[in-house]
């Protein structure tokens, strides 16, 4: 049955009547060794767990049922947000032994789904659509699917899904050096309850590779809804720390970080003595100390770090009760919890430092002197 047009003036009443669905159940691999001990959607961004931002923003435009479909760490997530009502919402948590992959992941939340449509995250992906406005699109088309899609300026590196006059998809394409749409599946879809149903159950199932297709394939209604938003998967060490870093600076959206907008965000408790430059929508946590002259730019650094005078660090993470040296140049790295980077090491692009380990004062470089 079609639904009728809900007007602006109730549109949050079409939220108000959506589940939300995150998944949060991927290894993070290529986040290690960060995700070593946090689940990806977990890591702080701009002072709060990157999913806290999402469910901010999932809360401000009217929903409040949410289900996590959790699998790895999923302990973690339960013990941090609870029931969700601090964040006026009411959060389910549904764990898969073995992970079923994104497709498998929704099928497994079909039993604690209350209304007819539901909308779908990536739990990973920072993004400043107007989910309202996909919502209305879905109903406007009385779509069974309706997916987000991103024009982006070089589409090479994504999967593309173009679509007709109408905004009905008419394919699922893989990678290609000659795309022929800049249309992109941004990661967050609206189904209608039953297409859920339809996913097998209690085995691993890719929502882009097999659920997608197959909705073409038998002639689903399957539409677009497209927007130029913002909007970056935090899935690398790179992407994750300039998406905090746009957090920070507010050119993405966030509901927690309203207001607070600048080049760097430090937590009260931080010491920073005179003399240090914070930079780039920089994250200073808790109970962290930074030397005199030091320059932090464009990075997330965690709680209990101490970065000692002179050190320089740029596009890098350093996860909580790790030690810069004196002097240390580090850029493009992500240094593992209660590392210890030597004073005058350089560590350059893509290094990864596992956590707890030691580099000796002047121990790693990459050029004769510093
Ligand atoms: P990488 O290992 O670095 O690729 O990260 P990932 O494991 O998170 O995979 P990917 O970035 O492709 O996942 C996209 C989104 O789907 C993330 O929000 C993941 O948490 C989620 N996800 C991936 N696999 C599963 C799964 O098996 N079950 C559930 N519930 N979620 C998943």
């Amino acid at each position: 049955m079609k639904e009728p047009t809900f007007s602006m003036t109730d549109i949050s009443s079409l939220a108000a009547s959506t589940d939300a669905v995150i998944l949060v159940g991927g290894k993070g691999t290529r986040l290690r060794p960060l995700t070593n001990s946090i689940p990806k959607p977990m890591l702080p961004v701009a002072g709060y767990p990157f999913l806290q931002h999402l469910l901010a923003r999932i809360r401000a435009a009217g929903m409040t049922h949410v289900v996590l479909g959790t699998s790895f760490k999923a302990e973690v997530f339960e013990e941090f947000f609870g029931d969700g009502s601090e964040l006026g919402l009411e959060i389910e948590y549904v764990v898969e032994d073995e992970p079923l992959g994104t497709g498998g992941g929704i099928r497994n939340v079909y039993d604690h789904l209350r209304h007819d449509r539901v909308m779908v995250f990536n739990g990973d992906v920072l993004g400043g659509t107007d989910l309202n406005a996909v919502l209305q699109t879905h109903v406007d088309h009385d779509a069974e699917v309706t997916l987000h899609l991103l024009q982006v300026a070089d589409p090479r590196a994504f999967g593309c899904v173009p679509t007709d006059a109408d905004g009905r998809v008419s394919a699922f394409l893989e990678k290609t050096e000659d795309p022929p749409t800049d249309q992109i599946n941004a990661g967050c879809y609206v189904f209608q309850r039953e297409i859920i149903a339809e996913i097998p159950a209690g085995k691993p199932v890719s929502v882009e590779r097999e659920v997608f297709p197959a909705l073409l394939d038998r002639g689903a209604r399957v539409f677009g809804h497209v927007d130029q938003a913002y909007w970056r998967d935090l899935g690398t060490p790179a992407d994750f720390v300039r998406g905090s870093s746009d957090l920070v600076r507010g050119i993405a959206p966030s509901p927690l970080v309203d207001g607070r907008h600048g080049e760097s965000l430090v937590d009260p408790s931080a010491a920073v003595a005179g003399g240090a430059l914070l930079l780039g929508g920089t994250v200073v946590g808790r109970g962290t100390e930074i030397g005199g002259g030091a320059r932090v730019d464009t990075s997330v650094v965690l709680d209990g770090v101490v970065i000692e005078a002179g050190a320089t660090v740029e596009r890098c993470v350093i996860a909580a009760g790790a030690r810069i040296g004196a002097r240390a140049h580090l850029c493009d790295a992500v240094i593992g919890e209660g590392a210890v980077i030597g004073a005058r090491c350089e560590l350059n692009g893509g290094a990864r430092v596992w956590p707890g380990v030691q580099i000796p004062d002047g121990g790693l470089r990459f050029s004769s002197d510093i």
